[in-house]
């Protein structure tokens, strides 16, 4: 088993996430007094190794997003820590902290709205650069380099975001992205909004970079077909925290948190009886006030009386994790 693909603590990882909790006050009256909060980040912990895509799965709102942005720094953090090399992320001073989140990057959904229309192509990808003082040579050819390695012709380094396809635009996040050499993307449905066919292009342009610059990604998607095409792991979130996380041959092909076998079975597969699709009852509780027990004992096909009261412990099997009371 290679080290990548070892779940206990290990030697290469990039980022290692320790019961990490990202929770939003909720304020009510005029005086804003904290009326509770939503755990949309709830004791999460997990491992990304070097030159790993990890594909995070769940429904909307489960706290994918909130937990990518925390990583990188965009959330602060309620409670546990985030380890980055092995350097804890929130002790760091403000200057080293500016160092080190270059190198931890996040490509969103929409690839209009992540870039500044006002910017043309050239200051996008090197705006940056300039920042950092990192411009090799002449910034020109910097640039050009740079849309180059994410699938563009370097001629348009003058254009503006409005000029270029929805793809394009994906590119030239990924541009200014790897610019600043990350180790580190958190991939937020970087392909959601685009066209099927260019999809996969733009997958394959991710795969290329990781295996060029041994990049590490947390790939955050609602398609399950997307992320077992990618990622080595996948780890599947439930209201806040994770439900089941291994390699992606274990967790997507035999599944076995049964929220991971419904959210399987709802994937349409030519031929598979459509009857076989596990539909899940009832509504997604709040993350403001999760259910005792089991989070998912609410909807839950399998629930046992223990599923109400006690909270599953994580089992493993093999090198998957897992938290459920079947196991
Ligand atoms: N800044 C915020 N303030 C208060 N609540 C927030 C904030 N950001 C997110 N939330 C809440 O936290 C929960 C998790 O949101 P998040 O965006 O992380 O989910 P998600 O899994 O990314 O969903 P989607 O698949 O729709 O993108 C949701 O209930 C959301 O309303
Ligand atoms: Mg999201």
């Amino acid at each position: 088993m290679s080290k990548i693909m070892d779940l206990q603590g290990i030697k290469s990882s990039v980022i290692e996430i320790k019961d990490l909790k990202t929770w939003f006050p909720i304020q009510r009256g005029i005086l804003s007094k904290t009326a509770g909060y939503v755990r949309a980040v709830d004791g999460i912990s997990l491992t990304i190794g070097r030159g790993e895509i990890v594909g995070l799965v769940g429904e909307s709102g489960c706290g994918k997003s909130t937990l990518g942005r925390t990583i990188v720094g965009l959330e602060k953090a309620w409670k546990g820590t985030v380890f980055f090399q092995g350097q804890n992320l929130f002790t760091l001073n403000r200057r080293d902290r500016r160092q080190v989140t270059r190198k931890l990057q996040i490509i969103f959904q929409d690839p209009l709205s992540s870039l500044n229309p006002r910017m043309n192509v050239f200051d996008i990808v090197t705006e940056g650069l300039v920042e950092f003082g990192m411009i090799e040579g002449n910034r020109d050819d910097h640039a050009k380099r740079l849309l180059n390695e994410a699938g563009l012709e370097g001629d348009v380094i003058f254009r503006y975001p409005h000029e270029f396809s929805g793809g394009q635009r994906q590119r030239i996040n990924i541009a200014r992205a790897i610019s600043m050499r990350p180790d580190f993307i958190v991939c937020d449905e970087p392909v959601s909004a685009l066209d099927v066919s260019v999809q996969a292009q733009v997958i394959n342009l991710l795969i290329d970079l990781r295996d060029t610059h041994n990049l590490s990604y947390l790939f955050i998607s609602h398609d399950l077909s997307v992320v077992s095409s990618i990622a080595n792991r996948v780890a599947v979130m439930y209201l806040g925290i994770l439900a089941e996380y291994g390699s992606t041959v274990d967790v997507i092909d035999h599944p076995m948190h049964p929220y991971t076998i419904a959210l399987i079975s709802a994937v349409p597969v030519p031929g598979r009886d459509k009857k076989k699709r596990i539909v899940l009852e009832g509504e997604t509780p709040s993350p403001s006030a999760p259910p005792p027990g089991c989070r998912f004992h609410t909807r839950c096909p399998e629930v046992m009386k223990v599923c109400r009261v006690k909270v599953p412990s994580m089992t493993r099997s093999g090198t998957r994790q897992v938290w459920c009371h079947l196991y």
